[in-house]
């Protein structure tokens, strides 16, 4: 690949580590005004210079991220489904690569639903968005989306799926973890993983498990939301995702510095606004 499409992955993931902890705000291109994403401006302001990218749409870029802003950019392109609507896997290229490069982002990501209705058309848009990013010297990051369906997040499934989007041509993959299998996940991807967090956990610990766990495995990242910003303390979160992913902290060093955080009378966190609206 040609210095732009490797200087935008080498910006994804930093050195020294070469591992990443980006943060995800999509959620609104197809769940609406998400708990703790209500406005998008307020829940990022905190953390963008606290990440290592950023996942999100046009929309919320163009309106609700400074261009002042370092942060790498990974755009969502993909979309069309709602969750009120009747198949989330009913999704297009929604973004064209040329908005993209005039966004400067860093990284083009788009879901691929693999076993659903729409497997056919995501799996050949993901092609062709390779073919458009490549062209350009843009990655690309295939996303193994499940709609609803969270029970599918086995290795068996999410070895599937992360592999059939690589050998699309995905530069990256972002995947679910699992916690019987995962190693084989990774090892059955030829490109960097990039793990979600999914919905809300029940516990700090469980969060900082499941980041530690994905490393450990070899994932080479994160691209988390709603376990960072739906916390009753998203940046001393953040902070704990980052020691581990980059530092190599334990769960305990890790669990031990957010408590720590979140005890500090003077380190209080603002909340988002509350809505009615919860994902
Ligand atoms: C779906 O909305 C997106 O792909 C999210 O970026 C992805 O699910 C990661 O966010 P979370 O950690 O909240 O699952």
């Amino acid at each position: 690949m040609d210095w732009g499409w490797q200087n935008r992955m080498a910006r994804m993931f930093p050195a020294p580590t070469g591992r990443t902890v980006m943060l995800a705000v999509d959620h609104g291109y197809f769940m609406g005004p998400t708990h703790g994403l209500e406005v998008p401006r307020q829940t990022l302001a905190p953390l963008l210079g606290l990440c290592d990218a950023v996942a999100l749409t046009r929309g919320v870029l163009r309106t609700s991220v400074p261009p002042s802003t370092t942060t790498p950019v990974v755009l969502r392109v993909s979309g069309g489904a709602s969750v009120v609507g009747a198949d989330l896997s009913h999704e297009a290229l929604t973004t064209s690569v040329e908005d993209a490069l005039r966004l400067n982002v860093s990284a083009v990501a788009m879901s691929v639903f693999v076993g659903s209705a729409h497997e056919h058309e995501s799996l050949v848009n993901l092609g062709a968005l390779v073919n458009q990013g490549e062209a350009v010297g843009l990655p690309v990051m295939g996303i193994t989306a499940v709609g609803k369906e969270l029970d599918k997040r086995d290795a068996r499934y999410l070895s599937l799926a992360s592999r059939i989007a690589a050998e699309q041509g995905a530069h990256v993959v972002k995947t679910y973890y699992c916690e019987d299998g995962f190693s084989r996940v990774v090892e059955g991807c030829p490109v960097p993983i990039v793990v979600a967090g999914g919905p809300r956990l029940e516990t700090d610990r469980a969060v900082l498990e499941l980041v530690h766990a994905s490393i450990s495995a070899g994932a080479r990242g994160v691209d988390m939301g709603r376990n960072i910003w739906q916390s009753d303390h998203p940046v001393s979160m953040l902070k704990a995702i980052r020691s581990i992913v980059h530092e190599d902290c334990t769960v305990k060093e890790a669990l031990q510095a957010l408590e720590e955080a979140r005890l500090a009378p003077t380190a209080r966190e603002p909340r988002a606004d509350a809505s009615p609206v919860r994902a």
